[in-house]
């Protein structure tokens, strides 16, 4: 390994601890003691699923205990979802706290994981020392489609444990104070997870003049959008299916000595007050211009960070040139967005289905991993299975 990429590794891995510490810091709201089995432990097993999401203002840079550093909204997916099974008992002694499967496989740095985000949510649920787990958690989309599986993941665990406390436990009784709290749980596990919770479009974070947002969960806001918006379709573009080499976490970390933040973090604040009034309005020009200028300054901030690092692909340019191109020479409006790796979502709304594919299966499917696409499109929220 060279000089200067050992360094590279060197200074990440002094982000990844310090972020890690910061996550695990125990946050205080919704803190209850009397949340502990003071007879019998129960034993019991509940099902959820939860969608991915994709958003359309990005969050990106956070402090203290997952509190995002500019608000973010995202369309909620229908297709792109994870299903988790918990099952419960008394704890054993001898016996790890928490057993994880993933698509049938026991993974157990995954279960490190959770173990440590149960340790970290001791104060709002005791109880969960008392128990012992055995979690089952399988995606839609597969693994290797480079599409993260924390938010879908994080939100259906969130969703686990607050029908545990609901069961044994009651005082969850409104849907209101059910999912709030399991949008708050989720966000402590990972930020954009608690998004996940409501169907549609759904924003986290403080928005300047609206009263109804917050840091600490997400809001649902499907109130005065044109109805074009509730029924988009994403067609997510595989470009390249490999495991990104820089985590989010990390990234969020940089964005502390980047030069940019600050304006980053206002854009972000007047890109979402912009966006909130043109979903209403159904200006699907505006739309279009801030989602893709979104998509890009997130990227920027990437290349500006220090380290710097690059998470397009050249056939992520390669499409968005294409999707320019297209969009100029048909009048087709249709626009994409980028997560933290080089996939493309390509957003439209229902009614150009045919011709987008057209354009999909015709001028993008070269540039594809394994030509491959997941349609997707806005869906309604999570789903409570049966036993
Ligand atoms: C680029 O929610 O994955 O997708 O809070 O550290 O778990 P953690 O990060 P994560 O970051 C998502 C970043 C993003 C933008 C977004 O979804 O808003």
């Amino acid at each position: 390994m060279s000089g200067s990429i050992h360094l590279f590794n060197y200074f990440y891995g002094l982000i990844e601890q310090t972020t890690n510490t910061l996550i695990y810091r125990r946050p205080t709201m919704y803190n209850n003691p009397e949340l502990i089995f003071e007879q019998s432990v129960p034993q019991g097993k509940i099902s959820w699923r939860s969608p991915s999401n994709i958003a359309l203002v990005k969050y990106w840079g956070k402090r203290d205990v997952q509190i995002p550093l500019n608000p973010s909204i995202s369309f909620t997916l229908s297709k792109s979802y994870t299903e988790t099974t918990v099952e419960y008992s008394a704890a054993e002694e001898d016996e790890p706290g928490v057993q994880f499967f993933l698509e049938g496989e026991i993974n157990t740095s995954f279960g490190e994981k959770i173990s440590a985000y149960f340790q970290s949510i001791g104060d709002i649920y005791p109880f969960l020392k008392q128990l012992k787990f055995t979690i089952r958690s399988s995606n839609t989309f597969p693994h290797s489609a480079g599409i993260a599986s924390s938010a879908s993941g994080m939100s259906a665990l969130a969703l686990c444990l607050c029908s545990i406390e609901q069961k044994h436990f009651g005082g969850l009784d409104s849907e209101a104070d059910f999912f709030q709290k399991a949008s708050y749980l989720a966000r402590l596990g990972s930020g954009s997870a608690c998004r996940s919770l409501y169907g549609g479009l759904v924003s986290w974070g403080k928005v300047n003049g609206r009263e109804e947002t917050s840091d600490l969960w997400g809001t649902q806001q499907i109130k005065d959008v044109h109805p074009d918006f509730l029924t988009f379709n994403d067609s997510i573009l595989i470009v390249d299916a490999a495991q990104k080499k820089v985590s989010s976490r990390i990234g969020h970390g940089l964005m502390s000595s980047n030069p940019f933040s600050s304006a980053r973090f206002e854009q972000a604040q007047k890109n979402i007050g912009r966006l909130m009034d043109v979903l209403k309005a159904g200006d699907m020009d505006a739309f279009i211009n801030i989602t893709e200028s979104e998509a890009l300054t997130l990227h920027a901030m990437m290349m500006t960070s220090n380290p710097y690092y690059l998470l397009m692909k050249p056939n992520t340019l390669n499409i968005i040139e294409r999707i320019f191109d297209f969009r100029k020479n048909t009048g087709t409006p249709l626009c994409f967005t980028l997560d933290a790796g080089p996939n493309i979502h390509l957003l439209y709304p229902e009614k150009l289905n045919t011709e987008v594919n057209a354009f999909i299966d015709g001028e993008l499917k070269p540039f594809l991993h394994q030509g491959r696409v997941i349609a997707d499109r806005v869906g309604e929220g999570p789903e409570k299975r049966k036993q």
